[in-house]
């Protein structure tokens, strides 16, 4: 299994140009199933998630065409089956949850195992199932798998007892094809919630007020094919600016949509970053010593949890002490043992990271753990004295395409080890 070899790379610079999001692409495809028309979406990472959804869409029925050298993928979906989606489907990705919503609205049936993904909570899909109750479907649950049957959608009203990203998005594609209106209540604002909104309305859905925490839905009964184009992976930029302070870079990062990083720009300002904001470009530049500074994840446009574990990497060589508190999920904060093994300075207490900044850290075989935990390690062996080797790198691959790639062409001395 490979694994990644980093040494010490002060100074990255140049440019980079940002994937379409991960985040986005998989609702997306998997929303693409609600028509049986067909669609194109353009701007398709290379990413092991999406590999692991074309497979679960191939499985279901979908013709899948993927051009990987401009990044489109054609989906034909004239004809689904509703097979059962078994744990070894499934276990790779926390977002085949996903394909429930689409496939009760198209053929009234599903049933799929409950599914894996990244171990940094309990994840439960209480919310997603609370909300097809409220559309009139009918849920089992048994032997590991959720059977979920409807004799026709029925528009509804929700109630989230939190924003769920997931829930808001699997119920949105419900209730494009109910019969009648549906009012979800305390949904989630994250801009993929946006990008999949846009892309149902142009296929002809009635959706108002994505973005906001009430979103209303009037059912249409069918949908048409469309070519899409997915908005750049905020995560994927966030890294970026992180890579430019923690090595005291200059980075320009390309192809982004800034308001969607508010909330570390303005973190990273007050760590005493230099970041400059221009029309689809984001250059980040540090030359002198981070300071530290507290955050606290919360939903958009709160500091997004995803970039929790980055930042902590960056605090770990701050000149002073961060506290960090993750709200979002109860254990992500797993990346914690393998940066004190590179020789951080943190101590966890419940939901709350106590990270006192030290001068130097040092090169360690460390394990990435999740999706986020791994990408945080790779930025402190950027900073780190020495080597750095990252186990487990497929965790990275999940989400950030041609990592070794786009860090090198920075003047990163990165590369994949066998
Ligand atoms: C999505 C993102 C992930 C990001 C997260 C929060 C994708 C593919 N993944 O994950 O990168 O970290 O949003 O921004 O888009 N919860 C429940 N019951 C539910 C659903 C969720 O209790 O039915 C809880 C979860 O356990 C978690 C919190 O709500 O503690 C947030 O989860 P959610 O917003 O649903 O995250 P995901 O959609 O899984």
């Amino acid at each position: 299994m490979s694994r990644l070899e980093i040494q010490k790379s002060i100074g990255l610079k140049g440019k980079v140009r940002i994937s379409g999001s991960k985040n986005s692409v998989l609702p997306i495809l998997v929303g693409s199933l609600l028509t049986d028309e067909g669609c194109e979406v353009q701007e398709i990472p290379m990413l092991k998630d999406v590999v692991i959804m074309k497979e679960l869409l191939e499985y279901v029925g979908a013709d899948i065409n993927w051009d990987q050298k401009d990044a489109v993928i054609k989906i034909k979906t004239d004809t689904i089956h509703c097979k059962d989606m078994t744990y070894d489907l499934v276990k790779k990705m926390r977002a085949s949850i996903l394909m429930l919503g689409p496939l009760l609205a198209r053929e009234g049936y599903a049933k799929i195992f409950l599914p894996g993904g990244c171990a940094i909570g309990t994840r439960p899909i209480d919310l997603h199932l609370k909300g097809f109750s409220a559309l009139g479907v009918e849920i089992r649950q048994e032997y590991g798998y959720i059977e979920a049957r409807s004799k026709g959608l029925v528009g509804g009203k929700i109630y989230l007892d939190f924003p769920s990203v997931g829930a808001t998005e699997n119920l949105m594609m419900a209730a494009v094809l109910a019969d009648g209106e549906t009012i979800i209540e305390n949904t989630a604002v994250e801009p993929e919630i946006v990008d999949l909104a846009n892309f149902l309305s142009q296929m002809g859905a009635q959706i108002h007020g994505a973005g906001t925490d009430t979103i209303r839905i009037i059912g249409v009964k069918q949908l048409k094919g469309v070519k899409y184009k997915i908005i750049p992976d905020r995560i994927e930029v966030g890294t970026f600016m992180i890579a430019a302070a923690i090595t005291n870079g200059d980075i320009m990062i390309e192809n982004v949509i800034s308001k969607h990083l508010n909330p570390l720009i303005a973190k990273l300002e007050e760590n005493n970053v230099i970041v400059q904001v221009m029309d689809n470009k984001i250059r980040v530049k540090a030359d002198a010593g981070v300071h530290s500074a507290d955050i606290k994840t919360l939903p958009f446009p709160g500091f997004p949890t995803d970039m929790q574990a980055p930042y902590m990497s960056l605090m770990s060589v701050s000149d002073g002490t961060s506290v960090l508190i993750e709200t979002i999920f109860e254990n992500r904060f797993m990346q914690v043992s393998e940066l004190v093994k590179m020789g951080a300075d943190i101590k966890v207490e419940g939901r709350s990271a106590v990270v006192k900044g030290v001068k130097t850290l040092t090169g360690s075989n460390v394990c990435a753990t999740d999706l986020r935990a791994g990408i945080a390690l790779l930025l402190a062996g950027l900073r780190a004295e020495g080597k750095t080797i990252i186990d487990d790198i497929y965790h990275i691959d999940r989400g950030y395409e041609k990592v070794v790639e786009k860090f090198a062409k920075l003047g990163a001395r990165i590369r994949r080890i066998d």
